[in-house]
């Protein structure tokens, strides 16, 4: 099927700055035209009255578990859950097993991913080897290689030692790539639970200060600063982080951030059963760092909703607390919970959720062919959802090879029904097409 016309939807396109309705006709993987009353003799019509076409999803941050875990995640069931979230490109963590820290393991996932044929996947490069913080990794050979790594971090760990990440900046500026921290010091944090606040306290559980991320992000910024580099910060969880960030773009620094769904909507109140699905790290914050996370979505300081997707074996999370590793899903769910959550409670409106699910981040990533245009002649990557959709997040029908979501049992509103990549259909009707599934 090489001609499709989506009919009568809402056109949101942050790109082009268009929000009417308007026929989109995909030939040949290209948007071939985009307008009223579109007709075409031989193209298969999909009628989208009430529902929203617009720039497929992207997400900065996800963790697929190949190489090493892949009882938890594959690239392949991973993009297969990026398409029934209506994502068309992922970047995904380096912190797998071996480490993606040289070209071998990033074209070997990258290769996966166009195996799977589903979306677009980056891999992200280890800024040090093994992600151990001691040596730098090999940035300008995974630059270089056909995966084209154009993100290096430790996501999972902060790196430590300030001497080294000035250095891996300054490489990572000749490549022209992002430096992306998880900004944790890790004294501060150390074999902390949850966030410190009166229900760590409450719970007797150790807890990690905002601080242990604040004073990360304030030396990251220092440095990307005084080197230069385009800086990512990831899922910034605090109020004070927030505040640096807005203070460095008032500065004219080259920085973007990221927040997660469950930092915008979930506070470290949830943690009162002591269940597992909603140990994280960065860790659920206060309902104040809530609120100043919201702000700053909303006035643009925060530049992309990334999902920090990342999957664990129910062995691995039906143990004591203290022993279960931190992360949550969110590929198949940060469409609904954004919209439900976040558009529904006014914070944003829905062509600001698109920037920030899709233009914002392929703008993070340097990335063309996604997050719009939606023009003639621009690569088909697409999605169409339904804003009033009602589901039940159900673990039976993720893609994803893990369900350890603290969504689970929860209504949402918003449902993906198509989703475009490359001018195919991966997801039709909230399916994944026949031969899409792994
Ligand atoms: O909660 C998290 N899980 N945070 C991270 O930084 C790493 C991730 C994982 O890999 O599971």
């Amino acid at each position: 099927m090489d001609r499709v016309l989506f009919k009568g939807a809402r056109l949101i396109d942050p790109a082009s700055r268009t929000d009417e309705t308007a026929d989109v006709l995909v030939v040949d993987g290209l948007v071939q035209d985009v307008g009223k009353k579109l007709t075409s003799s031989d193209a298969e019509i999909i009628d989208c009255d009430g529902a929203v076409i617009a720039p497929g999803l992207v997400d900065p941050h996800v963790h697929l578990r190949e190489p090493g875990r892949e009882d938890e995640e594959t690239v392949a069931s991973g993009s297969a859950a990026a398409a029934c979230g209506g994502f068309t490109a992922i970047c995904a963590m380096p912190n797998t097993d071996p480490v993606c820290d040289n070209a071998t393991v990033a074209e070997k996932i990258a290769s996966r991913g166009r195996a799977a044929g589903l979306v677009e996947v980056l891999p992200a490069g280890a800024i040090t080897k093994g992600l151990l913080g001691e040596e730098l990794a090999s940035i300008g050979e995974m630059t270089v290689s056909s995966a084209r790594v154009r993100l290096f971090t430790d996501d999972g760990r902060g790196v430590q030692d300030s001497r080294l990440l000035r250095r891996a900046m300054e490489y990572i500026k000749g490549f022209d790539a992002v430096c992306a921290e998880h900004c944790e010091e890790e004294t501060l944090s150390h074999a902390g639970q949850m966030n410190e606040g009166e229900f760590s306290s409450m719970l007797g559980l150790k807890g990690i200060p905002s601080e242990a991320e604040e004073i990360a992000l304030a030396r990251d910024l220092a440095l990307a600063h005084l080197t230069g580099v385009k800086f990512h910060a990831l899922h910034v969880s605090t109020a004070g982080a927030v505040e640096l960030i807005r203070a460095a773009k008032a500065r004219g620094a080259r920085v973007t951030a990221e927040v997660t769904p469950h930092h915008l909507v979930l506070t470290d109140a949830e943690l009162v059963g002591y269940d597992t699905n909603y140990k994280v790290n960065p860790p659920l914050r206060s309902s104040a760092d809530v609120e100043a996370l919201r702000v700053g979505l909303a006035d643009g300081t925060i530049d992309a909703i990334a999902t920090d997707h990342a999957p664990h074996s129910s062995e691995e999370k039906e143990t004591e607390f203290e022993q279960a590793p931190p992360g949550m899903l969110g590929l198949e769910t940060s469409l609904a919970v954004v919209l439900t959550e976040i558009v529904g409670a006014g914070v944003i409106t829905l062509p600001e959720m698109v920037e920030r699910m899709s233009t914002g981040p392929s703008r993070v990533l340097g990335l063309g062919g996604h997050g719009g245009p939606v023009t003639p002649g621009e690569p088909a990557n697409l999605v169409v959802f339904d804003p009033q959709g009602q589901w039940t997040v159900d673990p039976s029908r993720f893609a994803s090879l893990s369900a350890n979501s603290p969504w689970i049992g929860r209504k949402l509103k918003g449902a993906v029904l198509h989703t475009v990549f490359q001018g195919r259909l991966t997801l039709r009707d909230g399916e994944l097409m026949q031969g899409a599934l792994v």
